[in-house]
């Protein structure tokens, strides 16, 4: 028998565009003849049944808008069965056939957890640290790295008009791809991700010797989170080579931010699919975009499939930004 009603929900660190996502996913669910209800605060809502009806209005005026207005979080009490049964009933209780949960990994083992229970759910992926592996972008990644940039850009002007080292760390949890992206983008004399083994020596303070050697008297290292110590390390590469050094941690900063065009975009895409989807009787499964194509995968293999940082990229890296 076809749906009727589907909710939606965002879950896990907010990423700008899922409030995109969120009006593809009411707006075409509405197109389609479904009822829609938007789950607010994540997992912890739809155990608390806090979930109300959307209409076309409901989400006017949010496309571009960071954060989400449907709220999130990380909900501890749902990785207990008896918080995941509370969350079926409240999903029975309000006639809720099918959800689309917009998230990272977390928030996709929760939507395994409810298939396995009989519940259709589809994952649409929303994190700045763009490492949900069968997905090329996430959603908040484009944004995170632009606003990265924007602010590695301010540092380089105070580094320049000082003649200082800068040292800044980027977030990514246990990936570099903000780190290696925005390194490029800023031109950093050293980029440390957690994928590439670390040495203090060869890494940092051989390249900024090379670089000054050259004429370079202001420096910026990028660091990712998955390696973090930036303050350390500031106060290493100041004792090591006498160039002031100051440590600056980006930290939730990167999360906010008016989206991007392509995070809106891809966002819109994802949300279309993965209704879509659910109409043509799926469950389980995450949406992607793999060269400009939107896919769908099961979430179990999406969720075991190893993602790697692109070494050409890495190596090239290396090689220009001295
Ligand atoms: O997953 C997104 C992310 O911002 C990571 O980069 C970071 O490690 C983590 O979330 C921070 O989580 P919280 O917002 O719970 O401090």
């Amino acid at each position: 028998m076809a749906i009727k009603k589907i909710g939606v929900l965002t879950s896990g660190g907010d990423a700008p565009g899922m409030n995109a996502a969120v009006r593809a996913v009411v707006r075409t669910a509405l197109s389609r003849g479904l009822e829609v209800v938007g789950v607010y605060g994540g997992y912890d809502g739809l155990i608390n049944g806090d979930s109300r009806p959307m209409n076309l209005r409901s989400v006017s005026n949010i496309i571009n808008r960071g954060g989400t207005v449907l709220l999130s979080a990380r909900s501890p009490e749902f990785r207990t069965e008896a918080g995941m049964q509370k969350a079926i009933s409240q999903c029975l209780k309000h006639e809720i056939e099918g959800l689309v949960i917009i998230g990272g990994d977390g928030s996709f083992r929760g939507a395994q957890d409810l298939t396995r229970r009989g519940f259709p759910c589809i994952g649409i992926p929303a994190t700045i640290d763009n490492d949900i592996s069968c997905c090329e972008h996430t959603i908040g990644y484009d944004t995170a790295l632009n606003t990265c940039m924007e602010l590695c850009d301010k540092l380089r002007d105070t580094m320049q008009s000082h003649g200082r080292c800068s040292v800044v760390e980027v977030m990514g949890r246990h990936a570099g791809y903000i780190a290696l992206n925005v390194g490029i983008a800023i031109g950093a004399t050293s980029i440390i991700v957690p994928e590439v083994e670390y040495n203090f020596q060869r890494d940092v303070l051989d390249r900024i010797e090379m670089a000054q050697a050259t004429g370079k008297n202001d420096f910026i290292v990028v660091v990712a989170e998955g390696i973090g110590g930036a303050e350390q390390m500031a106060k290493d590469i100041e004792e090591k080579t006498g160039i002031v050094t100051r440590a600056t941690i980006l930290g939730h900063v990167q999360r906010g931010g008016t989206p991007t065009l392509s995070d809106r975009v891809l966002a819109s895409r994802f949300g279309a699919r993965a209704v879509e989807l659910l109409l043509e009787g799926k469950s389980n499964r995450v949406v992607a975009e793999q060269l400009g194509k939107i896919l769908d995968f099961d979430i179990e293999e999406a969720l075991a499939m190893k993602k790697t940082l692109d070494m050409d990229l890495y190596n090239m890296a290396l090689e220009i930004s001295i």
